[in-house]
Parts: structure tokens; C-alpha cells; sequence
């Protein structure tokens, strides 16, 4: 996606080999007409598939999603993160890995919310690990709910989230691949034949 392409050249910092700061759009400071545009493109993608509910996760997550939701006209769920939860039986509840930090925290979603029959389109800002994805793929197959794919806005190449996802055989939507942080430059995936 070439705006977004060249947002991310223009503006994201290369903090290390691995990680990419950009927070002047998508992390801290959001850009709406970006994300607009990032939502129309999602919901092109996935309009074809009678998405009933887009899910995502808190924070960075919501932006994304909620203009998907409201190009395809569905509610935009966002799993809440916690520290420690008190046992609930109306509660969908996942445990993501942090490789970073070396702990795993739950993530969760009301029953309320998501149910047996819905059709989801989960999105995300980055997928590195993919170990977000995968607590979120834990809480769709506890709602008896279906997945339709996955969109994501930065997926970061070089790290074994995007394998580890398709080769569940999950289609994988990822509207910028970062092919390498190397040297302090970013390296897009589909730069090459631009
Ligand atoms: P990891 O070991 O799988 O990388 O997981 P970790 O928990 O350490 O980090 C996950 C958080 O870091 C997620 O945001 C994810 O979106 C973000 N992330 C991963 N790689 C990058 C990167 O290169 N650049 C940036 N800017 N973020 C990255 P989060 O903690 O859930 O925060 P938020 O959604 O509230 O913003
Ligand atoms: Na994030
Ligand atoms: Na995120």
C-alpha cells in the first residue's frame, strides 16, 4: 500500500535491527487519513467474506480496526488486556507470550460480544512473533466463532510471526512487509518492483 509505504519510509525511526518507532502515526499519535485509508483497504480485501465482527487488540489495534468496521458495517471488538483476572465464566480468555519480556499476560473478551456463528476479521498494528494473533486465533475457536483472516499493518518479515501464521493455513493480509531494519534503514518488501 503505497501510502503507507511511504509513511513508513518517511517517518518511522529505526531504533534497532528489530524494531521500528511509529509513533508519530500509529502508536501514539495517530494520522485519521491514513488510517481511513488503511481501513478502506482492509475492507476491500475482506468485503467478499460476510465479515460479521472485526477483533483486535487494545491499544494500537483500535484505530485500524474501527475504520474497517466501519467501511464493512460490523462492530469492532478490541480483546482488553490484564494483568491478573479474577475468574469469570463471561469472560474469553487467552495467554500471549512476550518474547521481549519473557512473561506471558492474558488477554481477554466478553461473551458477550463474540459469538458461535460470527465470522472475524482480526487486525493488528504489527505482527513480529505473531504471538498476539495466535491468543486471539485461542478466543475465536472458544466462541465457536470463525476466522476469516487476518490484516495486518506493519508485519515485520524477518521475524517468524508471518510463517507461523500462514502455515496454519490462515490468509494473511499485510498492507507494508518489512524486509530488514538493517543499517539503520528500512527495507520494504515490495520496494523492490515499485
Ligand atoms: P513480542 O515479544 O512478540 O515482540 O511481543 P512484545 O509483547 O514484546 O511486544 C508486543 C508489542 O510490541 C505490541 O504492541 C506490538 O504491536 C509491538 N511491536 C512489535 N514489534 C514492533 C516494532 O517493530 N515497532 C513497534 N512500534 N511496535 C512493535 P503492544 O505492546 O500491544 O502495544 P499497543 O498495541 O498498546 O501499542
Ligand atoms: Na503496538
Ligand atoms: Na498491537
Amino acid at each position: 500500500m503505497k501510502e503507507l509505504h511511504e509513511k513508513i519510509v518517511q517517518d518511522g525511526k529505526v531504533l534497532s535491527e528489530e524494531v521500528l518507532k511509529v509513533d508519530s502515526f500509529l502508536n501514539h499519535q495517530i494520522d485519521p487519513p491514513l488510517m481511513q485509508a488503511i481501513g478502506k483497504e482492509f475492507a476491500e480485501r475482506f468485503k467478499e467474506d460476510g465479515v460479521t465482527k472485526v477483533l483486535t487488540i487494545e491499544s494500537s489495534g483500535i484505530a485500524p480496526s474501527m475504520m474497517c468496521g466501519l467501511l464493512l458495517e460490523v462492530p469492532v471488538i478490541f480483546a482488553r488486556k490484564r494483568k491478573s483476572l479474577t475468574m469469570s465464566d463471561h469472560l474469553y480468555t487467552a495467554g500471549v507470550y512476550s518474547f521481549t519480556k519473557k512473561e506471558t499476560n492474558d488477554i481477554s473478551v466478553s461473551k458477550d460480544f463474540l459469538k458461535k456463528g460470527d465470522k472475524v476479521l482480526l487486525i493488528d498494528d504489527f505482527l513480529a512473533n505473531g504471538q498476539a494473533v495466535l491468543g486471539l486465533l485461542d478466543i475465536i475457536e472458544q466462541a465457536e466463532a470463525e476466522l476469516v483472516g487476518v490484516g495486518i499493518v506493519i508485519e515485520k518479515g524477518f521475524q517468524p510471526g508471518g510463517d507461523l501464521i500462514r502455515d496454519k493455513g490462515i490468509r494473511v493480509e499485510s498492507l507494508a512487509i518489512i524486509e530488514s531494519l538493517q543499517n539503520g534503514k528500512v527495507v520494504l518488501t515490495e520496494n523492490r518492483d515499485e
